[in-house]
């Protein structure tokens, strides 16, 4: 089977999420924008800085709208098609609704996106450009979560909220795959991703599992997961401490300030499986990451995403991690002044 697997990789034609259609839900992909496979991108300068043997960026800023929600998105616009749908919807921070609303506008799909009243002008601009309907939610995420459920079942959209549709993980995971196949078939020992919902780094453990399960590599990776400190309540789950109920905590950290995670059991028992572990970083940690993975790692990361960089940085506190091979999943690129 792993021999089967890897030559077909090898040598399939597609590119991106699509090169690992046996292991997708989808029988044919459609023709919409090329998400995935983007660069592993080593970083020695960087671990020297944080005291690693080998450190890697996995850049997913390169994914067609800068994200690597458009992993998921390629699937789901897949799934909606094949089921003749003609409008698909989402709840997000920003990031989930700007990948749905250009794959449906190069598809010529419907798109309406629910969104918190905390979003950046910035990303309603890529909404606005990308011809979206847009329904600004008096709310935060959350209540924008449950008004996108609502109508999406009023209205029979496709769903293309991860923590709903239990398909679209498995885009998701692909950045898992891609991972494997450029360390040439190794799981590294560490692999860290911010948690908001919980989907990506769910996805990312369902991946690693699923080659190891496989034959392709011969071990699984520790999960790390970052969440931002005012807005963490995977953390104090997984810590076994009381939910956070003071709402005036907040983040600047927009795309992972999500209160009630949906994909949380998914999440926390990859974390579990993998013996790994989820830390709360606040958000000066979260910009000085960001900053470091421009300077020495040439990337451009927003500042969510840069909470994997700060969360390994708050790690090689407590333990030695000077043997250590690790990958952070740099989830997103748009800048919240980005237009
Ligand atoms: C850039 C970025 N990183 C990480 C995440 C967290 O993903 P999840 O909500 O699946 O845990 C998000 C979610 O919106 C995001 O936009």
């Amino acid at each position: 089977m792993a021999r089967v697997l890897r030559a077909h990789v090898r040598d399939d034609v597609r590119t991106g999420v699509f090169r690992w259609l046996p292991l997708l839900p989808i029988a044919e992909p459609v023709p919409g924008l090329p998400a995935g496979g983007t660069p592993l991108v080593e970083v020695p300068r960087l671990a020297e800085h944080v005291g690693l043997r080998r450190l890697f960026l996995k850049d997913e800023t390169r994914n067609p709208t800068r994200c690597l929600k458009d992993r998921a998105t390629a699937v789901g616009v897949s799934l909606a098609v094949a089921e003749g749908f003609r409008g698909m919807y989402c709840a997000s921070a920003g990031n989930a609704a700007i990948s749905l609303a250009g794959f449906c506008s190069q598809l010529g799909l419907g798109c309406h996106v629910f969104v918190p009243n905390s979003t950046p002008a910035g990303r309603l601009r890529w909404l606005e450009l990308f011809g979206a309907d847009v329904v600004v939610h008096a709310g935060d995420y959350d209540s924008a979560f449950a008004a996108a459920e609502h109508a999406g079942s009023e209205h029979g959209w496709y769903s293309r909220n991860c923590a709903f549709n239990p398909f679209l993980v498995e885009g998701k995971k692909t950045a898992a795959l891609e991972i494997a196949e450029q360390l040439e078939w190794q799981a590294p020992d560490l692999v860290l991703a911010p948690v908001g919902d919980g989907c990506t780094l769910g996805g990312l453990g369902k991946g690693f599992r699923q080659l190891a399960a496989l034959g392709l590599t011969d071990r699984i990776p520790r999960l790390v997961g970052s969440q931002a400190e005012g807005v963490d309540p995977l953390v104090r789950r997984f810590k076994g401490d009381s939910p956070q109920t003071d709402t005036a905590h907040a983040t600047e950290a927009h795309s992972i300030a999500v209160r009630h995670p949906r994909n949380a059991i998914r999440v926390l028992n990859e974390i579990s499986a993998s013996g790994g572990d989820l830390i709360s970083v606040p958000d000066d940690a979260m910009a000085e990451a960001q900053a470091l993975l421009g300077s020495m790692g040439g990337v451009v990361a927003e500042r969510a995403s840069a909470a994997s960089l700060a969360a390994l940085l708050t790690l090689r506190e407590s333990e030695p991690l000077g043997g250590v091979t690790a990958v952070v999943v740099v989830t997103g690129g748009r800048i919240d002044d980005d237009v």
